[in-house]
């Protein structure tokens, strides 16, 4: 039976699974010119805003285009939440993209009116790639997540690389999801978006927690592997058996360390544990459990004393912005 994945970023349905592949076609379709030297930029601009009003998300626009021949995203801020936290995103993309973690930004603009980043256009997220190997015949499933679990330690590799030689700055941890990941599906090479300053923790204050030094590998597999919804992961239990969760073995083989961090991050009083949490949460049915007892019960670990979350709080992940 084919099974499908719900995008965890559907709200009333808007940004379903079906509007995630319209939005990948017109992204791959491509067409669209930005020319930077010809000093056009913004007419063009517009005109794309305009092509381009049917496919905008719940906090974003985002356009094709080339430049240069060479195939871009242009992403503009929509909301408000994502306007005022736009300098932080794009600093945070410049830094992220200088060390090899996201896409190449080619052209980016902070000014006030006229907010947007041009960046390399990588095939799909991640997220769609997992929908379309779900349409592969079922014996090549396994395969499949086998090279894309290389291709995501190679980038969380990277990751870590970039925090041990920058110790002080803060983990994009909170929005670290299949969404939020590109990737090449010639090279099977990955890359994160979406930096939202919010939704990414102080290195300190989870040192702090630890009492030791945080394993940025491990934080960052513990993340992306419960970043999705267990109907997701049932859905993806053939790709990544037996349960359907990315690096689930891995976590499994270093269950001391994990639930250390596990408590370590629990008392985050931030958006980014709050967005962690809420990603999770399935909302139809069952009991709600916070993000932190999912995981422990998953490593086989009892539940914590204090483990319902209040219902009223987690109806809207706060990745919707
Ligand atoms: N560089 C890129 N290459 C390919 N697809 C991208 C790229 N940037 C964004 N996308 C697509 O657009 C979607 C939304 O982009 P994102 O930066 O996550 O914005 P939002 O803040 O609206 O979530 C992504 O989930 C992905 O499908
Ligand atoms: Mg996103």
């Amino acid at each position: 039976m084919k099974r499908l994945l719900r995008s965890q970023e559907a709200r009333t349905g808007r940004r379903n699974v079906t509007g995630r592949r319209m939005i990948n076609t017109i992204l791959r379709g491509g067409g669209l010119i930005v020319d930077t030297r010809s000093g056009n930029i913004c007419i063009k601009l517009d005109q794309m805003m305009k092509a381009g009003r049917s496919m905008t998300s719940s906090h974003g626009r985002i356009f094709t285009g080339r430049l240069n021949a060479i195939p871009v995203i242009v992403k503009m801020p929509l909301s408000e939440k994502a306007i005022t936290g736009w300098k932080d995103e794009v600093s945070i993309t410049n830094r992220m993209s200088e060390a090899g973690i996201a896409p190449e930004v080619y052209v980016q603009s902070p000014i006030p009116g006229h907010e947007f980043v041009i960046m390399q256009r990588y095939d799909w997220d991640l997220f769609t790639h997992m929908l379309r190997t779900l349409d592969l015949p079922e014996h090549k499933h396994r395969e499949e997540g086998n090279r894309v679990k290389e291709g995501l330690r190679d980038l969380i590799a990277r990751i870590a690389k970039y925090h041990e030689n920058n110790p002080e700055k803060s983990l994009c941890i909170g929005d670290f999801r299949m969404e939020n990941i590109v990737i090449n599906t010639f090279k099977y090479e990955m890359k994160q978006i979406d930096f939202d300053s919010r939704f990414c923790a102080a290195p300190e204050t989870l040192n702090e927690q630890l009492g030791a030094k945080l394993d940025v590998e491990l934080l960052m597999m513990l993340c992306l592997t419960f970043s999705y919804s267990q109907f997701n992961a049932e859905g993806l239990a053939g790709v990544f058996p037996p349960h359907g969760r990315v690096f689930l073995d891995e976590l499994l083989a270093r269950k001391k360390d994990v639930l250390a961090l596990v408590d370590a991050l629990e008392p985050l009083e931030s958006s980014t544990m709050k967005n962690l949490r809420n990603l999770l949460l399935e909302g139809t049915f069952g009991k709600r459990r916070s993000w932190a007892d999912v995981v422990r019960r998953s490593m086989g670990a009892r539940d914590s004393p204090v483990s319902v979350v209040d219902a009223s709080d987690s109806s809207t992940p706060d990745s919707e912005r």
